[in-house]
């Protein structure tokens, strides 16, 4: 999604912004473009694609040289990516970057036009820039308090006046966006990580507050021009947290994060062999009175609410409901005040996952948000909050987000488990004994690395594949076959193993590799069984499975094999190979493993 940064300082604008921008890559965007100003004018330089193209293009036409800018990667929403279309937008006397969408800009369109205003791109950023300019009476926050009462929709906004080039202003609703503030320089990000090298201290912005930023000064204020007094915040992500530190890749370097993550998730909140939440606002008290329990994630965070499903069910006996969050929004469901509602997130700021976490609040539902990113819209909106500390997560496909919200998943079954009492002291602190050997077991996981490596070698050339299991190797097969599909650009199903004599295995020919996750044992026999089938209809099988199962060499081709632990925290082992086999299979196809087209890491919009 969009990226923002404005800055005021001694350092050269462009070079900052060029910088900044580079660290919001990750987020997925198709242009980009600056306004800085220059001698008094506002100088504004845009260019379709990444932002090696921006350079070249300054390189040609000349660099804009000031201290007071703003910034902008663009993933395109309204119109195609093309150099109109980039931020920023607006004209000789404004400038603005956006992210988010104005819903009702079609309608402010008509009537800017019957005002005699000209529009020569298609997106509705030109719109709110002009509305700007239409509202502009000579005192920026008063024209951005009447602007906001005429718009409708999400934003996160970096606006330069050119009578007013000391400052730059910001406002946002719904989309994310900070505000950095450092020695002598200041900055808008729409991430702290993006500016970390600057500064780690930084404040957030509430919903309609508009910010007025100079070099040594920040003032916010309410649509009644209110000044409001913020809080600073310090990050604690380390600088080299936003940088590859020697890996290929972003990806590999956060799998290879995942023991640490982990580690940082569970440790903290285990006391005296129990799992400990009262941080987060879950007492014991308040979580045995909860009749059902809803999950509701997107993507990969969704594979994660799956096998939470599994895990509360299996420990707790409480029953859990796992929806897609842009199909939860819309299906009327029967969420009530007795009821859990856990959305979960790496970024806290996905738009589905929010309206979701809206609607449950409106039912009066106590809310529980599992979110990697402090201070983020969802962590801000629910009622507790459970922290999944993996730091900063880079590439677009997560790893080490989805395994810290496995572990934040086993925690909160544990626990329900031990306040509802289905399991015995001596039980509860085996299995938190259990929890806190993963990071090590994940760690020998990834000696897996040179049989994925292969398995990819194998897999590259196919043109589908699917990913089989039971149980939580179903749940867990899930998110293997995104993985794969998402960076590798080879399409791939993941299929309930007994499901597949339902329809599915008319597919299977010696074209159609099958990945198959084989870790629970009262399953084994059954999913060996599923394998042998599509064996003998000529698969090419990949087993993922413990160390102790016994096999026939001839009804698998190869095997990856794991350490064991209590079988309910294995996704957290199988995950690692498979994040591996997607990101090798990526590799030897020569994609961009870490921006994979059409996507992006942050889904801001519907
Ligand atoms: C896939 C992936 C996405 C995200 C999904 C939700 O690798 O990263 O499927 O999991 O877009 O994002 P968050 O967790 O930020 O709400």
């Amino acid at each position: 999604m969009c990226g923002i940064v404005g800055y005021i300082g001694n350092r050269d604008c462009t070079d900052v912004l060029l910088d900044t921008l580079s660290k919001l890559e990750y987020r997925g965007y198709d242009s980009a473009g600056i306004a800085v100003f220059e001698k008094g004018s506002i100088k504004v330089k845009k260019s379709k694609g990444k932002l090696v193209n921006l350079v070249k293009k300054m390189d040609v036409e000349g660099r804009p040289s000031g201290h007071c800018g703003i910034g902008h990667t663009r993933w395109a929403t309204h119109g195609e990516p093309s150099d109109i279309n980039s931020h920023p937008h607006g004209n000789r006397r404004i400038s603005i970057v956006h992210n988010g969408i104005i819903e009702n800009y079609k309608e402010l369109k008509e009537l800017l036009k019957k005002e005699g205003y000209a529009f020569e791109s298609e997106t509705d950023t030109e719109v709110l820039a002009k509305l700007i300019d239409y509202y502009y009476n000579g005192d920026p926050v008063d024209t951005l308090i009447n602007t906001l009462a005429h718009i409708d929709g999400s934003y996160g906004v970096g606006i330069v006046f050119r009578d007013f080039p000391d400052h730059i202003y910001a406002m946002r609703k719904d989309s994310p966006l900070i505000l950095g503030t450092g020695e002598n320089e200041n900055f808008i990000a729409s991430d702290i990580a993006s500016i970390l090298k600057y500064t780690r201290d930084y404040y957030l912005i509430e919903h309609g507050e508009i910010c007025d930023i100079t070099q040594n000064e920040i003032k916010v204020f309410d649509t009644h021009k209110n000044i409001i007094e913020k809080e600073l915040h310090t990050a604690t992500w380390d600088v080299d947290a936003a940088e590859k530190g020697g890996y290929e890749h972003f990806m590999l370097k956060e799998i290879h994060e995942q023991p640490s993550a982990v580690k940082l998730t569970l440790s903290p909140r285990i006391k005296n062999s129990l799992p400990d939440l009262s941080e987060s606002g879950l007492t014991a008290e308040k979580l045995g009175s909860y009749e059902n329990i809803y999950i509701i994630a997107c993507g990969t965070a969704m594979h994660a609410a799956m096998v939470g499903k599994y895990v509360i069910e299996k420990l707790a006996r409480v029953s859990v409901t796992v929806d897609i969050a842009s199909e939860f929004r819309y299906r009327d469901p029967l969420i009530n005040p007795t009821d859990l509602f856990i959305a979960i997130s790496q970024s806290g700021e996905t738009a589905d996952t929010k309206a979701a976490l809206h609607l449950a609040k409106d039912r009066g539902a106590d809310t529980l948000a599992i979110v990697n990113v402090v201070g983020s819209s969802i962590a801000r909106e629910a009622d507790m909050v459970l922290y999944t500390n993996a730091g900063p997560e880079i590439s677009v496909a997560s790893t080490k987000a989805y395994s810290v919200q496995l572990a934040a998943m086993y925690l909160l079954a544990v626990e329900l488990a031990n306040v509802k009492k289905r399991i015995t002291s001596e039980e509860c602190a085996k299995l938190t004994e259990n929890l806190l050997e993963l990071p090590s077991l994940i760690e020998k996981c990834l000696e897996t690395k040179e049989m994925c490596q292969l398995t990819a070698s194998k897999l590259v050339n196919a043109n589908s594949l699917l990913y089989i299991g039971r149980g939580l190797d179903y749940a867990l097969s899930m998110e293997g076959s995104l993985k794969l599909k998402e960076i590798s650009y080879i399409h791939s199903e993941s299929y309930a193993a007994g499901e597949l004599k339902h329809g599915t295995i008319s597919l299977i020919t010696d074209n159609m590799p099958v990945v198959a996750v084989a870790t629970q044992r009262a399953l084994i026999e059954k999913t060996v069984s599923n394998i042998e089938e599509v064996k003998a209809r000529g698969a090419m099988v990949v087993l993922v499975c413990g160390e102790s199962l016994e096999i026939e060499d001839k009804i698998v081709d190869y095997v990856i094999r794991l350490p064991e632990t209590n079988e309910m925290f294995m996704p957290s082992l199988a995950a690692i190979p498979l994040q591996l086999i997607a990101y090798y299979t990526s590799v030897l196809k020569g994609n961009d493993v870490d921006q994979p087209r059409n996507l992006a890491k942050s889904v801001t919009v519907e």
